[in-house]
């Protein structure tokens, strides 16, 4: 019978690693074993990630890496990826590779600004409150100077700030609405303090503010919070030839092959079933840089699914056309990125990752970002429209299959040769690596 514990947080990493191992699993010392497996042998180091969460345990890792020959506005980059899935960095690359003598990527940032609310209730006229805000708005900006200097400095800070309505939805509900531009940072602490001093000041002020009643002067603040919702913070990327340059290794014409991928991306469009899995392509090239390069990966899928939601209905994120000969595949997506700040600075290889990136500014990671969902958008719509998905799919997945099976360098060797000339299954794998076995 397990009991609730109290204090672990306070416990050393080795009782911690104790506590669960007794409790929480059927083999303690296998559990103490693959638990230290993974500790870092550099002590600084591992004292880092240790220190990056409360309780932990041990490091999770991910394979790093790198898919090369992505020509984004004419220069050259090997954008690093943090994936577990086997497909992903291979179809980023081969993607890359398909466009690197088109033209490449083109891309460009449509806005920068990222969104912090105050949501407040308050209780009477609203016309007396859009004066008050008015009224008060250089106090709020002078309240808020200490945390903005430094970004004001820079060219950043507060844009705006705007008092919206909204009690039509909810009773008494309003917020202050505010944009902000944070530059190089992708600037949720930055945002989250600026909002909580301007909920401060704005409470503090209401309760001196003569044309209020008693009531009106109580203004009850709920939160004050950054948005990961930021459809003003959004790039757009894009590939284009001309149709006869779309010739591929399958035996599909380049007029059916662009035929076939602006179907598909329709279907994308209009059929959220679809839509979701479409993008979640799109998301497996997104996620993979902006977690090697330290970013908040739970932020953008969250920004970017609202984004493809924007009209009332899951829609894709890319978009297709064939006009006047051109073939043209592009997306246009929200994404709140960082390249100084938080785990920049902090995690060796997100350092390196932004190392490798050539160091970007915000507004340039945003690019190559989009660069890289676009670029595994094309690939995974590319496959399903052509072979089937399974086929590149298996392939990739074939070391896995063999892994789990503890297949020798050997047999890995032939297996992978005669998979390159035959279907893989999971099934076909397992009595291929069998009969290999009765053989030798
Ligand atoms: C698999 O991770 C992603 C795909 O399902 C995306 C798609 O269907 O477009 C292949």
């Amino acid at each position: 019978m397990r009991t609730p514990i109290q204090g672990f947080s306070k416990l050393s990493k080795e009782d911690k690693i104790n506590w669960i191992a007794d409790n929480y699993t059927d083999n303690s010392e296998t559990t103490k074993e693959i638990l230290k497996q993974y500790w870092n042998v550099d002590i600084g180091l591992q004292k880092l990630h240790d220190e990056f969460i409360e309780n932990t345990i041990s490091n999770y890792y991910l394979p790093f890496g790198i898919a090369p020959n992505f020509l984004i506005n004419d220069k050259l980059y090997a954008i690093p990826m943090a994936i577990e899935e086997s497909s992903v960095v291979a179809a980023a690359s081969k993607a890359a590779k398909f466009w690197l003598d088109k033209g490449g990527f083109k891309t460009r940032v449509i806005g920068t600004q990222k969104i912090g609310q105050v949501h407040f209730i308050f209780k009477g006229s609203s016309t007396k409150l859009q004066s008050f805000i008015d009224a008060i708005r250089p106090i709020l900006m002078n309240d808020v100077r200490a945390i903005t200097r430094n970004m004001e400095k820079r060219g950043g800070g507060i844009s705006s700030i705007e008092l919206r309505d909204q009690s039509d939805k909810l009773d008494n509900y309003f917020q202050l609405h505010c944009t902000f531009e944070t530059l190089d940072a992708m600037g949720a602490n930055f945002i989250n303090s600026c909002l909580e001093q301007l909920a401060l000041t704005m409470k503090r002020e209401a309760l001196t503010y003569t044309p209020f009643n008693e009531q009106e002067q109580r203004i009850e603040v709920v939160m004050s919070i950054l948005s990961n919702y930021v459809p003003e913070c959004l790039v757009k990327a894009e590939v284009s030839c001309p149709i006869q340059e779309l010739v591929l290794e399958q035996p599909v014409s380049p007029e059916e092959f662009a035929e076939k991928m602006v179907r598909a991306v329709n279907i994308a469009n209009v059929e959220p079933f679809r839509a979701v899995t479409h993008n979640k392509g799109i998301m497996n090239g997104i996620d993979a840089v902006v977690l090697a390069t330290g970013n908040d990966f739970r932020a953008v899928e969250a920004g970017i699914h609202a984004y493809a939601a924007k009209e009332g209905i899951y829609r894709s994120l890319t978009h297709a056309s064939v006009e006047n000969g051109i073939f043209k595949f592009w997306i246009e997506v929200p994404l709140a990125l960082g390249t100084v700040g938080g785990l920049t600075r902090l995690h060796p290889l997100v350092r390196l990752a932004l190392e490798i990136l050539q160091k970007p500014s915000a507004p340039e990671l945003m690019q190559i970002v989009a660069a890289a969902g676009l670029a595994q958008n094309f690939a995974a719509v590319r496959s399903l429209v052509t072979t089937g998905i399974q086929e590149g799919h298996m392939k990739m997945h074939l070391l896995n299959i063999l892994n789990q099976m503890s297949a020798t360098e050997d047999e890995k060797k032939t297996l992978i040769e005669y998979f390159k000339k035959n279907s893989a299954t999971h099934n076909s794998v397992v009595e291929a690596l069998q009969n290999l076995r009765k053989n030798s």
